[in-house]
């Protein structure tokens, strides 16, 4: 790849949102490669700090106390001074834009970016997960359409930044984000 590989965020995260399959998780483990930067996978913090995976968290708990868990953590990651956030790549789960109150601490923390896919390639790409409980049914496409149309507007809101990745490759994702990343830091440290 051509381009410079750090980037000075000025001790700030990016942050990725979008729909399960959108790639959020393997597009940061390349950006984190590429720029040093460390990668938090917040569903993977949530499974760590309970000992349990995101269906037992779904099965024992219900999934609005999974979404107490995810405000907590972008809480923390926000406000404590022991905050592993700084200059780091968030990965977030795809629901993580469903309370208003995480979709204003994601615009403050960092720079956010939607990875937009279509309904389509989220089919073909979670096709054989079994870790994703609200994807466990029979009626895929019309579950997916649903959560695509109902969140799109909500991954608009909270985004800085969109990149549709459907006809992309993860290379050409990551460049197209380091890219994007670069001049929003740079235009930041000058304002
Ligand atoms: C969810 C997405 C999942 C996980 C949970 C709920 C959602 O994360 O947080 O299963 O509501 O879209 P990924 O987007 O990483 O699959």
């Amino acid at each position: 790849m051509s381009f410079c590989k750090t980037i000075d965020t000025h001790g700030r995260p990016i942050i990725l949102i979008g729909m399960m399959g959108s790639g959020k998780t393997t597009v940061g483990k390349e950006l984190s490669r590429l720029t040093g930067m460390p990668l938090l996978d917040m569903d993977s913090i949530i499974e760590e700090q309970l000992g349990k995976s995101i269906p037992e968290i779904f099965r024992d708990s219900g999934e609005a106390h999974f979404r107490a868990l995810e405000t907590a953590l972008l809480r923390y990651l926000e406000e404590s001074p022991t905050s592993p956030a700084g200059a780091s790549i968030i990965s977030t789960g795809g629901g993580v834009v469903l309370r208003p109150e995480n979709r204003h601490i994601l615009k403050r923390l960092g720079y956010v970016v939607w990875l937009d896919v279509t309904v389509e390639v989220i089919i073909e790409r979670t096709s054989r997960s079994s870790n994703r409980p609200l994807l466990q049914t029979p009626d895929r496409f019309e579950v997916i359409s649903r959560l695509c149309e109902q969140r799109a507007p909500l991954y608009e809101e909270a985004a800085h930044f969109r990149i549709e990745t459907s006809s992309c490759d993860v290379l050409q994702v990551v460049e197209a984000l380091h890219a994007s990343a670069k001049q929003y830091f740079e235009s930041f440290s000058t304002r």
